[in-house]
């Protein structure tokens, strides 16, 4: 058998067994919610043993002490992402990093001031202050972050109808990226482009570093929402000269529900003023003096607002180290030959499904889209049989089995699933909700 194979040359095998995932469940939906591990639930432990014994002195006196989450466990991230680790930092939520990123780079343009990258002439550093700057995005992004991107237009007397200017999909799955090339050089208003690097409904993987390229060279900064590859995909932002990044840890990055964002900021634009501005991105040196001016960290730092939420990050320590331990670039090897056997199934076996993930390993995700016109109650039944998975309307069923915990075998018993459910018509049993969850 091709699956048990599979699973008996995995070097990644034995880490399944550092998740919990209950028996009785084919988990396929960490690209939503990552599942707990021994590791998360330890340092989360921890923090919870030193919020009872120490009190208020865990601030300085828990080991290590809580007033470094931030910049501590984003020096953990760094290595993910290929950043150094002053330009990582953990603290708010992807919205909110979205807002306070975007405000800032939008009050650099309104000041006259453009993205400087050594060898591209357009990047020089400069921007014209009588330009309303325009943001570049995509129609197929997440709906949260085009309502924060308007709303920091808005603030700032732009209008978003004008200047929000949305990359149309060709396919309604997919975006090309020359359709985000062609749109830099039919407008000259372009100041930042913002583009997830995956798409969260297909799954589409994007290539930062030509899109950054392409934004320099429009003389606009580069900025990513790296929510759906953050812990699945290895980046290397720095050497693709992004300008600034947000994502969360709860999805690839298994750190718990509403567990604390992440973000990167380049160096050469560290000590610029935050949007929103709050205590925790102070200098740290002189947090406590509590002077009523601002100085901002020298780090991607100065972005954390308020009080980090502990609770909320502990268990990011362990994870992230599980995932060091795997290894990045083995995690990725190992969700490119799971996908790939899930597609080859779904191919062979399932002629009513379609693949809406594009099939290049250069453009995919960790997770597979799979198409099917009664997507939300074949994504019902499948649930209902424990083979967790969700739906993302109009049509499609995500599917990702996650590197560090899911087996060959378990891709196997999902199809089998999901070809049992439509052969009987099991599905036809469940109803439809409008709209569903998003
Ligand atoms: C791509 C993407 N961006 C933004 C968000 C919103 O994140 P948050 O609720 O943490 O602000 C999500 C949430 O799933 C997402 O998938």
């Amino acid at each position: 058998m091709l699956a048990a194979r599979l699973d008996e040359s995995d070097p990644l095998a034995s880490f399944a067994d550092r998740y919990r995932v209950p028996d009785d469940v084919l988990y396929m939906d960490g690209n939503s919610l990552g599942p707990a591990s021994d590791a998360a639930l330890a340092s989360l432990d921890r923090v919870v043993d030193e919020w009872r014994d120490l009190l208020i002195a865990g601030w300085t006196d828990a080991d290590p002490p809580w007033f470094g989450v931030g910049e501590r466990l984003g020096d953990a991230l760094a290595p993910l992402v290929g950043a150094s680790p002053s330009e990582v930092v953990v603290g708010n939520s992807i919205t909110v990093n979205v807002h306070t990123l975007v405000g800032t780079f939008l009050d650099e343009l309104l000041a006259g001031n453009g993205p400087e990258r050594e060898g591209v002439a357009a990047a020089d550093g400069s921007w014209d202050p009588a330009v309303e700057p325009a943001v570049l995005v995509n129609e197929l992004d997440f709906p949260s972050d085009h309502y924060a991107l308007r709303a920091q237009l808005r603030q700032r007397g732009i209008d978003p109808d004008e200047k929000l200017r949305v990359v149309p999909s060709r396919d309604g799955r997919t975006i090309d990226p020359r359709d985000v090339e062609a749109a830099l050089a039919a407008h000259d208003d372009v100041g930042i482009v913002f583009m997830p690097t995956a798409l969260y409904r297909s799954g589409q993987l994007f290539d930062v570093e030509r899109i950054a390229a392409a934004a320099h060279e429009a003389g606009a900064y580069a900025g990513f929402d790296a929510a759906h590859s953050a812990g699945a995909v290895p980046h290397e932002f720095d050497a693709a000269g992004v300008d600034f990044a947000v994502w969360c840890t709860y999805k690839y990055l298994n750190a718990g529900p509403g567990s604390i964002g992440a973000l990167f900021v380049a160096e050469r634009h560290h000590g610029l003023d935050p949007a929103l501005a709050g205590w925790w991105g102070h200098e740290k040196a002189t947090q406590f003096e509590m002077n009523m001016t601002f100085t901002a960290a020298d780090s991607a730092g100065a972005w954390q607002i308020g009080t980090p939420p502990l609770l909320s990050a502990a268990p990011l320590e362990g994870s992230v180290e599980l995932l060091r331990e795997a290894g990045i670039d083995r995690l990725r090897a190992k969700s490119l030959a799971l996908t790939d056997f899930l597609i080859a199934l779904v191919d062979d076996r399932l002629p009513a499904v379609s693949v809406g993930t594009p099939r290049e390993h250069a453009a995919r995700g960790g997770h597979v889209a799979l198409e099917h016109p009664d997507g939300e109650r074949l994504s019902a039944a499948l649930n209902d049989r424990g083979v967790i998975v969700d739906f993302r309307p109009p049509n499609v069923v995500r599917v990702c089995p996650a590197a560090p915990y899911t087996a060959f075998a378990d891709v196997l018993e999902v199809v089998d699933e999901i070809e049992a459910i439509l052969d009987a018509d099991a599905h036809e049993a469940y109803a439809t909700s409008e709209g569903g969850v998003t």
